[in-house]
């Protein structure tokens, strides 16, 4: 009986030796386990503008796994490659929290993530701020951006929207688990459906690096599939294409679509209070570009009635009286070029906004949710007009884009046109001249046209050439 006992013991230590043997070989070929529930070195970081752009700016980045602490933010006006004692001031988030996870997004394999947002005051108009973002005691590589100009020198901004995609993939664990370097560097390039999106954030960098003078990227909302973690996760990936060689960031201006609609936008999206303490999550604000240029980003997924609208009306009043350009971006559409021109989000646009766009005279709209690329023609009192408003738009940066089926109507009627093709806008402003440019996906040129501002000319447009 003993000799019994002393042989199943024998067996059950051999067997756990051998389990155990299994389990650390196990690891050895899998080192990433060991990193899993790690809170995470920051990742995804951007910058965001909002209502004062020469004195103010939001950084915002994510960890994954977990919340993770000893989160801030270096920065200066000089660059010090990430030696942290030597920036001149750091600042702590003002919102850190855990971003919404669906059923999806787990049977999708997404690691938990965490937003963290920062609020940058106090900065010099028109100067280079280097920063380095520091999570879990791990820092970013030295990152910087420009604030926006207190003088009237000629800039630029990229505009675009609709950079949702179709086509999903599900994560295997070995990647759900990885820190982000580990992601990018052996799977991430097998792992992101979304190549028209990845190319046309491809023509953005180009565009970036080749005209210094672009300021920032305005973007008109559809940012993905919806906005849920596996959706927006993918969305901030891509994004970083935009970073150019000299790791300058392109800061964003942030409006919201129709796909917009979960928690995660708010959460990876955060805009904090306006300057008369009007909270910034209604997502339709004044972003000051310049003296000169006022960027104007309204919401068609709220009311775009009442208090949006005397709203509108106030902000437009200030700066027709203040600014030689005022322009304008949204959503959903008031001049649909592929959708139903009755369908009622647009005729509730076409009621509340374009009056007073029409009073104020705008100088330029631009529109999103149709996935093609247009111009309309001039357009007053619902008619062509040489004294109206053009319309630009209307989704171009990777949705699948739309067949055109009634190139017939009458608001995209010559100098207007439309056009399926990939595309995003570049504009211009200076003291002569609104110039604006549509850019395709292999980096041609599919739109350019010219407008003088209004006290010179009120039918000042001018259309260079551009075969199409
Ligand atoms: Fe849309
Ligand atoms: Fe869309």
């Amino acid at each position: 009986m003993q000799r019994i006992y002393s042989l199943l013991y024998g067996v059950s230590a051999c067997l756990l030796l051998i389990f155990a043997a299994c389990q650390s070989l196990e690891r050895q070929e899998n080192p990433l386990d060991q990193l899993t529930e790690q809170a995470t070195e920051p990742i995804h970081v951007r910058v965001l503008w909002t209502e004062n752009p020469a004195n103010h700016a939001i950084v915002s980045w994510t960890t994954l796994h977990k919340l993770g602490d000893a989160h801030l933010v270096y920065y200066d006006t000089i660059s010090h490659k990430g030696d942290l004692p030597a920036y001149a001031h750091k600042v702590a988030p003002i919102r850190n929290g855990k971003i919404s996870i669906v059923d999806e997004d787990i049977e999708k394999g997404m690691p938990q993530g965490f937003f963290h947002h920062s609020e940058l005051n106090n900065l010099e108009p028109a100067k280079a701020y280097y920063f380095v973002v520091q999570s879990n005691g791990k820092q970013t590589e030295e990152f910087y951006f420009r604030t926006a100009p207190d003088d009237n020198r000629p800039f630029g901004i990229i505009w675009g929207s609709d950079s949702r995609a179709g086509g999903e993939r599900t994560l295997p664990d070995i990647v759900t688990n990885a820190l982000p370097d580990a992601i990018e560097d052996i799977v991430l390039p097998d792992y992101t459906p979304h190549q028209a999106r990845q190319s046309m954030n491809e023509v953005i960098a180009q565009l970036v690096e080749d005209n210094d003078e672009i300021i920032a990227f305005a973007h008109g909302a559809d940012y993905s599939l919806t906005s849920e973690w596996r959706h927006m996760y993918w969305w901030f990936e891509d994004h970083e294409e935009i970073i150019t060689k000299d790791n300058r960031l392109l800061p964003l201006i942030i409006s919201q679509g129709n796909h917009e609609v979960e928690a995660g936008f708010k959460e990876n999206f955060y805009l904090d209070k306006s300057e008369e303490g009007r909270n910034l999550d209604t997502f339709y604000y004044n972003t000051d570009l310049s003296p000169e240029v006022s960027l104007i980003t309204l919401n068609t997924e709220i009311s775009v009635a009442g208090d949006q609208h005397e709203w509108l009306e106030a902000a437009l009043a200030t700066n027709r009286k203040e600014k030689k350009w005022v322009m304008v971006q949204y959503h959903r559409p008031a001049y649909p070029a592929v959708k139903s021109f009755m369908r009622q989000t647009f005729v509730r646009v076409r009621k509340s906004f374009v009056p007073l766009f029409e009073k104020y005279n705008v100088d330029l709209v631009a529109e999103s949710d149709g996935h093609v690329l247009k111009r309309t023609l001039p357009i007053r009192n619902n008619k062509p007009d040489t004294s109206g408003i053009v319309y630009i738009g209307e989704g171009g940066l990777g949705v699948p884009q739309r067949p055109v089926y009634d190139s017939a109507r009458w608001y995209v009627q010559a100098p207007g046109f439309v056009q399926s093709a990939h595309h995003v806008h570049v504009i211009r402003f200076s003291k002569d001249s609104l110039h604006v440019q549509a850019i395709g996906i292999d980096g041609e040129v599919l739109d350019d046209f010219v407008r003088e501002p209004r006290a010179k000319s009120k039918h000042a447009f001018r259309t260079q050439s551009v075969s199409r």
